[in-house]
C-alpha cells in the first residue's frame, strides 16, 4: 500500500537537533545558533552546522550524531546533507566580491594535482570560505576516492539542477560520480567540456567564495577547451621538481597566457622526503631548486612546496584529506599556507583593476 509518510516540518528538525549537546561550547547546537539554513525537500534534509574548528573530537562526531538523531526521528530512508563550517576562521576572512573559479593544472600526469586540489579546498573551507571542487578528469577521476565518496550519487533537485555533495565542508562534484568507468572511454573532448560547463553553470552551488577545478593532466585540447569554457579568476600549476615535469609546467604557463588567465602560482609537490626516523634529513629525490628557478625565470610566484609523505598518500586513499586527518603534519601546514597565499593573491588582484598580462615562452 502506498501510504506516504507524513511531511517533515522544519521545526521538528530543530527540535530533534536540540538534543545534541556541544561539550566545547556548553549548550545544545540549536540554542548555540550552530544550525542554519535547514531545508526540507521531501525525504531529504539539509542544513549548515557551524563548529568552532576542525579536528576536535566533537567536530569529528557531530555529523554522525545529527544523522542518527534525524533518521531515528523521521525514518532510516531520510537523506541528510550537512555542511560543516568553522566559526573560528571566519574572523580573519578577507572580503571577496564574487565566486572565484580557480583551475588546478599540471603539464605531466601523476604529479599530485588532485591531492593538492583536495587539500586546498578543505583548507579554504576550514577557514570559513564556502568552497566547491569540481573534478573534471573523466578518464581518471580521483576526487571521489580522496573525499571518501565512492558510489555516492549527487541528487537532482526540483529545478533539475545537480546538487553537489558536501563532504569535509566542501561542495564536491565529480564526473566520476555521474559517469561509469566503462562509459568514460567513449567520451570525447567536446562532450567533456560540455559536461564541465553544465557542472559549473547548472549545478546548485549556492553562494561560493571559491570553486576549484581539478583539470585532467596535460595541456591538450580538452584542457584548453575547459579553461576557455568558464571565466577563471586564475590558475595554479602543480609540478614535481623533475626536469620533465618542469618543462611540461612551462607549457601550462603558455596555455594559460594564450587564454588570458592569470597564473596565481606554481606549487612544487614531492619536493623532498624526510624519513620519519631521521627528522632532520631532507632527501631531494626528484631534484632540487627547479621550481624556484622556473618561478624566478617567469615571474610567477612559487606558492609553496609539499614534501613527499606516506601519510599524505594514505589519507588520499582513505578519503580523509591530510589537512583534516593530520593537521599538524608538514604537508598540512604547507597546504594551509598555500590556501592563505591564494586568498591574498586574489584579494590583491581584485583591488588592482586590469593587471598587465605577462607573456611566457
Ligand atoms: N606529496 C606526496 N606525498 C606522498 N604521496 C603523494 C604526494 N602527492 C601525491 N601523492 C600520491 O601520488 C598519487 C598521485 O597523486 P594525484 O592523484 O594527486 O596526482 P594527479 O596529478 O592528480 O594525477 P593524474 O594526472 O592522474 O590526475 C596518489 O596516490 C597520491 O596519494
Ligand atoms: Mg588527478
Amino acid at each position: 500500500m502506498g501510504m506516504s509518510p507524513k511531511a517533515i516540518r522544519r521545526k521538528a528538525v530543530y527540535q530533534t537537533l536540540s538534543k545534541i549537546h556541544d561539550p566545547e561550547r556548553g549548550s545544545d547546537i540549536t540554542r548555540l545558533g550552530s544550525v542554519k539554513d535547514v531545508v526540507v525537500d521531501g525525504r531529504s534534509i539539509s542544513f549548515r552546522l557551524s563548529v568552532s574548528r576542525p579536528g576536535t573530537a566533537f567536530s569529528k562526531e557531530v555529523v554522525g550524531l545529527c544523522k542518527e538523531a534525524i533518521q531515528s526521528a523521521f525514518g532510516e530512508d531520510v537523506g541528510v546533507q550537512i555542511e560543516l563550517t568553522y566559526s573560528r576562521g571566519r574572523v580573519q576572512q578577507l572580503k571577496l566580491g564574487a565566486r572565484h573559479m580557480i583551475a588546478i593544472a599540471s603539464g605531466k600526469g601523476g604529479v599530485g594535482k588532485s591531492t593538492v586540489a583536495t587539500n586546498i579546498a578543505v583548507a579554504l573551507a576550514a577557514q570559513g570560505y564556502r568552497t566547491g571542487l569540481v573534478d573534471t578528469d573523466i578518464y581518471g577521476p580521483s576526487v571521489p576516492v580522496m573525499f571518501g565518496l565512492q558510489g555516492a550519487k549527487p541528487r537532482v533537485n526540483e529545478e533539475r539542477k545537480i546538487v553537489p555533495i558536501i563532504q569535509h565542508g566542501v561542495h564536491v562534484l565529480s564526473m566520476g560520480l555521474l559517469v561509469d568507468d566503462s562509459e568514460a572511454v567513449i567520451w570525447r573532448g567536446p562532450m567533456v567540456s560540455g559536461a564541465v560547463r553544465q557542472f559549473l553553470n547548472d549545478a546548485e552551488w549556492g553562494d561560493l567564495d571559491f570553486l576549484l577545478l581539478d583539470l585532467p593532466p596535460g595541456t591538450g585540447d580538452i584542457q584548453l577547451t575547459i579553461v576557455q569554457t568558464v571565466k577563471l579568476a586564475g590558475a595554479i600549476i602543480v609540478s614535481t621538481p623533475q626536469k620533465v615535469a618542469l618543462t611540461d609546467a612551462r607549457k601550462g604557463l603558455v596555455m594559460f597566457s594564450k587564454v588570458n588567465v592569470p597564473v596565481l602560482g606554481i606549487i612544487e609537490n614531492m619536493a623532498w622526503f624526510t624519513p620519519p626516523d631521521l627528522p632532520d634529513r631532507k632527501y631531494f629525490l626528484f631534484g632540487d631548486g627547479g621550481a624556484d628557478r622556473l618561478a624566478t625565470e617567469t615571474g610567477v610566484p612559487l606558492l609553496g612546496k609539499i614534501p613527499l609523505e606516506e601519510p599524505l598518500r594514505v589519507s588520499g586513499d582513505e578519503g580523509c584529506p591530510i589537512v583534516l586527518s593530520s593537521p599538524s603534519s608538514g604537508a598540512a601546514q604547507s597546504f594551509r599556507s598555500i590556501a592563505d597565499r591564494i586568498v591574498a593573491s586574489l584579494a590583491k588582484r581584485e583591488a588592482t583593476p586590469a593587471p598587465p598580462l605577462i607573456e611566457y615562452q
